[in-house]
C-alpha cells in the first residue's frame, strides 16, 4: 500500500489525474470504475480542464462502482455528475460508457450490471477485473455504497448488490468487495478533516477499523494507493 499526501484537495485532484493519465495512456483498453462524491468532482474538473487533449479517451471504458437509484438527470446521480464535470467536455464514444441504470428496479439492475461486468471485462480467477477502481470514503467509513451497518455486503458472492443509505434510505447499486479487490489498481481518494479519524484508524489498524468497509479494501494482487490531503492525513503525521 502506498500513501500520497498532497497539501490541498486540488493538489490531490492533480496528483490523481496525472496517475490516471499515465495508467490510461499505457494500454489499449482501459477499464475504470468511477465513484461519486465531492473529491471525484474536482478530479473530473481537473481531468477535463488539463488533460482533455492528452488522454486517449477513446481507449477508456467508464463504469461506476456505485450509483444512487435515481434517474440519470437527478442531481443525486453519480452518472449526471460525471457527465456535467467530465463526459460532456471530452471526446468519448457513447459505446465506452457503461452506466448503472439508476432509474430501473434496483435488484434487477444489480443483476443486469453484474452481467455487464461479466461480459465486458477481462477476468482474473474467474472474477471481472478493472484496470482501476476509483474510490472515496464517507465520514462513516463507507466505500462504494457499502455502509458500516451492512458491511457483510462486502463479501457477497454477486458482482453487484443493492444497498441502502443508512440515513436517507436511498437505495444504491454497488459493486462488491470481490470486484474491488480484484482490480489491477485501486485509488482511495480522501480529503477533508472530517475523515482524519477514520483514516488514522484504518491505516494504523486501530480501534474500530474493522467495522469500516473502507478497511476491507485490500487488493488481492493489485496496487492500492491512498490519495490524501493534509486535512485527511493530519492524524497520520502527528
Ligand atoms: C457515493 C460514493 C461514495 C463516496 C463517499 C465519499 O456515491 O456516495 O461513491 O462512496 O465516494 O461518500 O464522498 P466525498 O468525496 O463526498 O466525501
Amino acid at each position: 500500500m502506498e500513501i500520497k499526501i498532497a497539501d490541498t484537495k486540488e493538489k490531490v485532484a492533480q496528483e490523481f489525474s496525472e496517475y490516471f493519465k499515465e495508467l490510461a495512456n499505457s494500454q489499449e483498453t482501459f477499464n475504470v470504475a468511477l465513484s461519486g462524491g465531492s473529491t471525484p468532482k474536482i478530479v473530473f474538473d481537473y481531468l477535463a480542464g488539463h488533460f482533455g487533449n492528452e488522454i486517449n479517451w477513446k481507449n477508456i471504458h467508464f463504469y461506476w462502482g456505485d450509483e444512487r437509484c435515481v434517474s440519470p438527470t437527478d442531481s443525486e446521480s453519480n452518472y449526471k455528475m460525471t457527465v456535467d464535470h467530465l463526459l460532456s467536455k471530452i471526446q468519448i464514444p457513447e459505446g465506452n460508457i457503461f452506466r448503472v441504470l439508476g432509474e430501473n428496479d434496483p435488484q434487477e439492475e444489480a443483476v443486469r450490471y453484474g452481467k455487464i461486468l461479466d461480459n465486458e471485462l477481462p477476468k482474473l480467477n474467474d472474477i471481472p477485473q478493472f484496470d482501476l477502481v476509483m474510490l472515496g470514503m464517507g465520514d462513516d467509513g463507507h466505500t462504494v455504497s457499502i455502509f458500516p451497518d451492512s458491511i457483510s455486503l462486502w463479501v457477497d458472492t454477486e458482482n453487484c448488490v443493492v444497498s441502502m443509505h443508512p440515513d436517507s434510505g436511498q437505495k444504491r447499486v454497488t459493486i462488491t468487495g470481490k470486484i474491488v479487490n480484484n482490480a489491477k489498481a485501486i485509488a482511495l481518494l480522501v480529503t477533508g478533516a472530517g475523515k482524519a479519524e477514520k483514516v488514522q484508524e484504518i491505516i494504523k489498524k486501530e480501534k474500530y477499523f474493522a467495522s469500516y468497509p473502507a478497511s476491507l479494501v485490500q487488493p488481492s494482487h493489485g496496487q492500492l494507493i491512498w490519495f490524501l490531503d493534509q486535512d485527511a492525513a493530519m492524524r497520520l503525521t502527528n
